[in-house]
């Protein structure tokens, strides 16, 4: 289905082309004042000018036309020429139908399907996955499904930090703690030889250690370049050694992600990348954009318009390793070749913009995806903790997402305590969908671009603009349903305005969605689940739906009640976000 405004788009317009004018005039939005009417187009002024006429004259022309139609109660003009327009109830309940029937819940599918890589997660192996990385998650995975949902073919990929520096410090500070393992010795051999089993928390312990001890110790430092490098160029040992941490490092991402319901097409990593990058580097040399530059191979990137300096890009540094853009680079190329996607879509912290303009003017000139791909930041805020200053854990410490996942689940365990609806063997996994619907709707409201902070409490609220309070409206409608056992349910009109304004907030749904997808921006899913929330309450407040005497009546509220969770349920879908029977 279309979104609302665009099937009225098309009648206004029809109606000035049937009087003469441009139909380009008939643009029909939302009315922001729904005390005067549900939608709005102001095109005769625009006409006055091409027409040298009053708007009024004008407005009236087309609203006469409108009348006819006999889809609206209302199609006035308003001096000086606006045209308000509200739809009749008949009208509103075919379209509430439509989306009730409608397979993809009214949300408008693509005209032209696109493919539509998104390169989100982004967590660096042996490393521990903390909550830098959550919004990473929490917005890219909405964004996927949204897109998904709009009717695109989406690829999510969590590129995977596995082939920097962090697995040399790793591989420096293993080797020194057990020189004996037969992955250090020149000699190794895969076919032969083999690596000792880490353990996860063994590799949790490392990689801290190892950062610190290059901060205060040259020579270690040193030795994790080198052991990077040789990584790098292929040293047998290491790469044996590499592929245990991998693998104890992802059975441990993968855990933590599940908890999220975050969920990945592909694991690629950034090692994926390394054998396109000789491929980048002939591409650039051969369109003479590499240069030397201190030892160090760039391009330059800056161009005329540039307000701030634009520094060259640096593809490879003068010790040979290649560093983050040239694995971003090389990637660009990989994906091109793998999926000819539309548009590939960055959610990574917006303190990494300048590197993804870098990357993205270097990858127009050397032409490694045609012109018309879309490759676009989509850079996200900080969480802060109540202070103002990135969420910390107690004593100061960068917090990981596993104990942040601990701390919401065992906040929501002990609401839970107290309520009488939840059986003893469900609380775990209530706890878990309640506190994962606090999180993410508690970070997703906020437009992704902004800093937010972090407020469990305030997210753990039933009231206001919650996760909670949603999955609260779902849980209510389950209730009516169930005490309505086999009643009818079947839409038959509009008996109440407060129907008629839940109505109203189904039927936009269709924009909201469009606008989100438009803009990259899942908040403006949250808000329109949110004003469907708030109407709901307010019908279930001024209708008694379960006691009601008309037959009629009862069975249009209840399928109303039911069209409405269908719709949030989606909304919540796309969100990322379980709902629960009862609460
Ligand atoms: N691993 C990086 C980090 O932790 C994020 C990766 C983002 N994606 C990318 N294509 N560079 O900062």
């Amino acid at each position: 289905m279309q979104p609302v405004t665009k099937i009225l788009t098309d009648i206004v317009s029809a109606a000035f082309e049937k009087c003469g004018y441009d139909g380009k005039l008939g643009a029909v939005t939302a009315s922001d004042r729904l005390d005067l009417c549900q939608f709005q187009c102001n095109g005769a002024f625009t006409g006055a000018k091409q027409y040298k006429k009053a708007p009024f004259m004008i407005a009236e022309d087309v609203a006469a036309v409108l009348r006819e139609e006999g889809i609206f109660s209302a199609a006035e003009v308003v001096k000086p020429g606006f045209l308000n327009l509200t739809l009749n109830d008949e009208y509103m309940l075919k379209i509430v139908k439509e989306i009730e029937n409608d397979e993809f819940c009214g949300i408008p599918q693509a005209e032209k399907p696109q493919t539509i890589v998104i390169d989100y997660g982004g967590p660096n192996v042996a490393k521990p996955l903390h909550i830098g990385h959550l919004r990473s998650a929490i917005i890219g995975e909405a964004l996927k499904r949204l897109a998904r949902a709009c009717g695109n073919t989406v690829y999510g990929d969590v590129h995977l930090g596995d082939w920097g520096l962090q697995i040399g410090l790793v591989i420096a500070e293993l080797n020194e703690r057990y020189p004996d393992w037969k992955c250090f010795e020149e000699g190794f051999d895969p076919e032969k030889d083999s690596v000792p089993e880490l353990s996860p928390e063994l590799l949790c312990e490392v990689y801290p250690f190892a950062s610190k001890k290059s901060k205060e110790n040259e020579d270690f430092k040193a030795k994790a370049h080198t052991a990077t490098f040789e990584l790098q160029s292929g040293r047998p040992g290491y790469i044996a050694l590499w592929k245990e941490i991998l693998r104890v490092s992802i059975a441990d991402l993968k855990s933590n992600y599940s908890k999220l319901d975050v969920d990945f097409d592909y694991w690629y990593g950034e090692s994926d990348a390394d054998k396109y990058i000789p491929q980048l580097m002939k591409i650039l040399e051969d369109k003479k954009l590499s240069y030397e530059s201190n030892g160090a191979l760039v391009v330059d990137v800056a161009e005329e318009s540039d307000k701030a300096p634009m520094p060259p890009v640096i593809v490879r540094k003068s010790d040979n390793s290649s560093i983050y853009a040239t694995t971003d680079l090389a990637t660009i190329i990989q994906r091109e070749k793998d999926f000819k996607p539309n548009k590939i879509w960055y959610v990574v912290d917006k303190r990494q913009e300048l590197h993804f303009t870098q990357v993205f003017r270097c990858a127009r000139r050397a032409e490694l995806v045609p012109a018309e791909t879309e490759l676009e930041f989509l850079g996200f805020g900080t969480m802060n903790g109540k202070d103002g200053k990135p969420y910390k854990t107690r004593d100061g410490g960068v917090m990981r997402l596993s104990d942040l996942i601990e701390t919401v689940t065992d906040a929501s365990l002990e609401r839970l305590a107290s309520s009488a609806f939840v059986a003893e063997e469900d609380r775990e996994d209530y706890a878990r969908k309640l506190g994962m619907a606090a999180v993410k709707f508690g970070d997703l409201i906020n437009h992704r671009s902004k800093d937010y902070i972090f407020d469990l409490d305030k997210f753990m609220s039933a009231e206001g603009k919650t996760g909670i309070y949603l999955l609260y409206t779902v849980s209510r409608i389950n209730s009516i349903m169930k005490k309505a056992g086999d009643a009818k349910s079947e839409l038959n009109g509009i008996y109440t305005e407060a129907e008629r304004e839940l109505m109203l907030k189904i039927i936009m749904t269709g924009n909201a969605f469009s606008y989100a997808m438009d803009e990259k921006a899942p908040n403006y899913v949250c808000e329109n689940a949110y004003q469907l929330a708030v109407s709901f309450s307010k019908f279930y407040h001024e209708n008694n739906i379960i006691g009601e005497q008309d037959e009629a009546k009862k069975a249009s509220w209840l399928a109303l009640a039911k069209l409405t969770r269908k719709v949030i349920v989606k909304h919540l879908d796309i969100l990322g976000i379980d709902t629960v029977e009862n609460m």
